[in-house]
């Protein structure tokens, strides 16, 4: 790794602008090097679009289908004494390609939980003459939200529920394992962590655009969630982020309600899990994520964040016929990281590892490079 990288509980202390930049134009060389979609969104608002998955499912609407974009995301800009933070010069990066492109492209910055962000959104759509939306991104992950109505502040808390937990997981610093010991999770924290990342702002965003006329006849809407496997469930799944996660999911199926008379639907995508600002600070991710890498790049089955939105694209959200989804409605972009080979290889690796074989058996070069690339490193 870069020896002067600084890194503390999953978060990288240094950036390097350049370094976000070229990331972004890799993506969008990357989809232009992909055969056209024959189908897409043609009014594209994206909420939490400055990296991971929205930054990527913004690259394929705008890339690799013409659509206007409008993103939102809520990012440190630079000042004199440092450096903004690398979201800030993706959507800096993604502004001057779109530009470049012909692509109308509008970045607005703001915490997207609140009423004042909502109102610029509306406004914004109206000044640069947007289309109402056909595709509206709900891509958050954020630690904290201040609830507009009654101002209180919610926090995101990753813990079990119901017990304790220990785990093992890789510190990103030395590469060597880590136990973890995590305890449970109070019901305030539980709640918490659902107003934040649960469907409430999603449902208020749907809401708010439909009163304003902005939605158009046939609007689809995604959000993203996660399950994972066996190894992570009582930290995620079964823990307070994936209560919200669940509430994610539930709220879905009301928004299918609100958009089926004028002929839209709601989508929950389950991800693959991937190296982003959000998912570095969960614990026992790490570990996980450098042993599927390990199995999932040896089975030729590996994806970036790029791979999976432009497949969700094209194959589910645009593909022939009805979208496909699982028995709960659910679009299972994991279904290549959760297929039995593959986690029975996983498997085998946790039965194995130990701090002498660590670097062999698990891709911890790749985890660590693709960690220290979302900061430009
Ligand atoms: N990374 C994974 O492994 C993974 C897997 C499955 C699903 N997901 C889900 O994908 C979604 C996106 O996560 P990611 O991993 O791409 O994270 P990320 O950290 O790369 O992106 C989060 C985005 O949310 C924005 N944001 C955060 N708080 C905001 C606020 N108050 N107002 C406006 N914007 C705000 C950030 O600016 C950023 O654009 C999340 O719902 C996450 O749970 C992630």
């Amino acid at each position: 790794m870069g020896a002067t990288a600084r890194i503390s509980n999953g978060i990288c202390l240094d950036i390097n602008p350049e370094g976000c930049k070229r990331l972004v134009v890799e993506q969008i060389e990357a989809m232009k090097r992909s055969p056209a979609l024959q189908k897409g969104p043609r009014s594209v608002l994206i909420l939490g679009s400055s990296g991971g998955y929205g930054l990527s499912s913004r690259i394929v609407a705008a890339f690799g289908c013409q659509a206007p974009t409008l993103g939102v995301s809520l990012e440190r800009s630079p000042c004199e004494k440092r450096l903004g933070s690398p979201g800030f010069y993706n959507n800096a990066a993604f502004d001057e390609a779109a530009q470049q492109a012909g692509l109308k492209a509008v970045t607005l910055q703001g915490d997207a939980f609140s009423d004042a962000t909502k109102q610029l959104v509306v406004e914004a759509a109206r000044e640069h003459a947007f289309e109402p939306f056909d595709l509206v991104v709900y891509s958050l992950a954020s630690p904290v939200r201040t609830d507009p109505v009654t101002g209180t502040v919610y926090r995101t808390t990753i813990k079990p529920i119901g017990k304790p937990t220990t785990g093992l997981t890789i510190n990103l610093t030395n590469g060597q394992l880590k136990e973890l010991s995590l305890p449970q999770a109070t019901e305030e924290e539980v709640i918490g962590t659902i107003k934040v990342m649960g469907g409430e702002d999603w449902l208020l965003w749907l809401k708010k655009l439909q009163q304003e006329g902005l939605l158009a006849p046939n609007v689809k809407t995604v959000a993203y969630s996660y399950i994972g496997p066996v190894m992570t469930n009582d930290i995620y799944r079964s823990g307070s982020l994936g209560r919200a996660k669940a509430h994610l999911e539930a709220t879905a199926h009301d928004l299918n309600a609100l958009l089926k008379p004028m002929g839209g639907s709601a989508f929950v995508a389950v991800c693959k899990a991937l190296v982003t600002r959000a998912s570095s600070v969960i614990p026992a991710m790490p570990l996980y994520i450098a042993a599927l890498f390990r199995v999932m790049k040896d089975m030729g089955l590996h994806e970036d964040c790029f791979a999976q939105m432009n497949r969700l694209f094209r194959e589910r959200l645009y593909g022939e016929g009805p979208v496909a989804v699982d028995n709960d409605g659910r679009i299972r972009m994991d279904d290549w990281e959760l297929r039995q080979d593959v986690q029975e290889k996983v498997t085998e690796i946790y039965k194995k590892v130990t701090n002498e074989n660590v670097w062999s058996l698990v891709d911890f070069d790749g985890y660590q490079n693709d960690f220290l690339a979302l900061h430009g490193l």
